[in-house]
């Protein structure tokens, strides 16, 4: 390490909580597209994405461009004092993108925690009921009422509870450790409908006391577990059922990471939008929907940008009193003209061919070294949202391994993530608008890393 370098990790250690880690003892020099400069001079590959949020790359020019002329005009307003266009302009598209049928309604905020909290509030005033069922593996932010929805104990919740009442976690269906210890297809989705009714529904809450169900359709942090095919359309019926909202948290799995715009697409019928077009149609009319009511999205909506955003049924969000959602920065302009240029990305580049083309080269690479290495327990995801759980004597999840992999990896000039509960998966989130040949020759890396360790 360099003397400033040094100098820096000093201040940093004198000035920051330690609580507040770094996963890489590097400081960034500058990023663009797929590759991070250090102030050492080092070049590295970028498959981390700063945690998913990079998809069209790190400071794509259309992104600086919006943001410069933005922040020229007025950095901020605050949507309450006086309005502007691009908030609304951004509703309408994010209103148009979400795989909800009928009148839809969107409102901003500023991280992915701070949307959930508001989707759960959301939820709560409309059904008037106030539990929330949530998942084992799932994350969905540090803020007191998403850590308590958080899965992971140590260390994310670690001597800060007590946690928020009303809070109810269920099993996952984590197909490679199915917590029945089942199979697909003979378990006939255990998981699903049946588990509900007869046991969630039965030893846990109420449906009649339940205002929503929350899972993100890939976990994100949990490892990289996509749903079976037909569990959505099984929640859906449930919540249509017992009158429980339905939310998607998209904010890891949206903006195009799984090769559609939202990955809870891949579980809907081919026009995403279920059976139902019609304006506010009734619960029962929704037939084999897998649609969500409330979707909230983050990380890749801003192109690097804090915001957020939480999209719903309009007679949903529009249940809350007056006043009784928003925040000052919420929708902040420049954050809005980011958002704005992401979006029309997608088009102009073909965001979503390139996921698609992307996670097939990816996973033609993983499965390969799934062969080779038996270490590598699992290979899973949709689209480009891939990940590798490594384990030991088959099935025990090996962190340590995964830990030295990714220092491994640093070392050879590629970054990249573990997660998990037990930081045993390795997933991959390149920026969807990333070049095939620093795609394969990151990949290189990680297996000349996994053959060394
Ligand atoms: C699925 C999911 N939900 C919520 C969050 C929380 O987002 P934020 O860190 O912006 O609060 C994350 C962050 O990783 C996430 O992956």
């Amino acid at each position: 390490m360099s003397k400033t370098d040094q100098s820096m990790m000093e201040r940093r250690e004198q000035n920051i909580p330690s609580s507040i880690v770094s996963q890489n003892p590097l400081f960034i020099e500058e990023s663009q597209g797929s590759l991070i400069k250090d102030t050492q001079g080092g070049t590295f590959i970028d498959f981390a994405s700063g945690i998913g949020v990079n998809n069209v790359g790190s400071c794509h020019p259309a992104v600086v461009k919006a943001v410069q002329m933005q922040a020229e005009k007025c950095i901020h307003a605050c949507f309450h004092v006086m309005m502007y266009e691009s908030y609304i302009e951004l509703a309408e598209k994010l209103n148009a993108l979400v795989p909800i049928s009928g009148h839809v309604k969107t409102m901003l905020a500023n991280s992915g925690a701070e949307a959930v909290e508001n989707a759960v509030k959301i939820a709560r005033c409309y059904t008037k009921k106030r539990a929330v069922i949530c998942f084992d593996n799932a994350f969905h932010g540090r803020t007191m009422l998403t850590m308590t929805m958080t899965s992971k104990i140590r260390p994310n919740k670690m001597h800060t509870g007590a946690w928020a009442p009303g809070i109810f976690r269920v099993h996952f269906p984590y197909c490679f450790r199915c917590p029945w210890n089942l199979a697909m297809p003979s378990c006939n989705m255990h998981c699903g409908r049946d588990y509900f009714e007869n046991y969630v529904f039965k030893y846990q809450v109420d449906p009649e006391e339940t205002a929503a169900i929350i899972l993100e359709p890939v976990q994100g942090e949990g490892g990289f577990i996509p749903v079976p095919p037909g569990y959505l359309a099984q929640l859906r019926e449930l919540c249509d059922k017992y009158n429980i909202v339905l939310i998607y948290d998209e904010i890891q799995s949206g903006f195009g990471r799984s090769g559609k715009m939202f990955a809870s697409e891949h579980f809907m019928p081919e026009e995403g939008r279920g059976e139902s077009a019609e304006p506010d149609m009734p619960e029962e009319g929704r037939g084999e929907s897998a649609e969500p009511d409330i979707m909230v999205m983050a990380k890749s909506l801003g192109g690097g940008m804090p915001i957020s955003a939480v999209t719903g049924r309009a007679r949903m969000m529009d249940s809350v009193p007056a006043g009784g959602l928003g925040g000052t920065y919420g929708g902040n302009p420049v954050a809005c003209a980011a958002a704005l240029a992401v979006i029309s990305l997608f088009e102009s580049e073909d965001l979503l061919g390139k996921a698609r083309r992307m996670g097939d080269i990816i996973s033609v690479r993983l499965k390969a070294m799934e062969e080779r290495f038996d270490f590598i327990g699992d290979v899973r995801g949709l689209g480009a949202m891939l990940a590798l759980e490594l384990v030991k004597d088959g099935i025990s999840p090996d962190g340590k391994r995964a830990g030295e992999f990714v220092k491994l990896c640093r070392e050879k000039g590629l970054i990249i993530l573990a997660c998990g509960t037990f930081k045993n998966n390795i997933r991959l989130l390149p920026p969807l608008t990333i070049g095939t040949d620093t795609l394969e020759e990151g990949l290189t890396i990680m297996e000349e890393a996994f053959s060394q360790i």
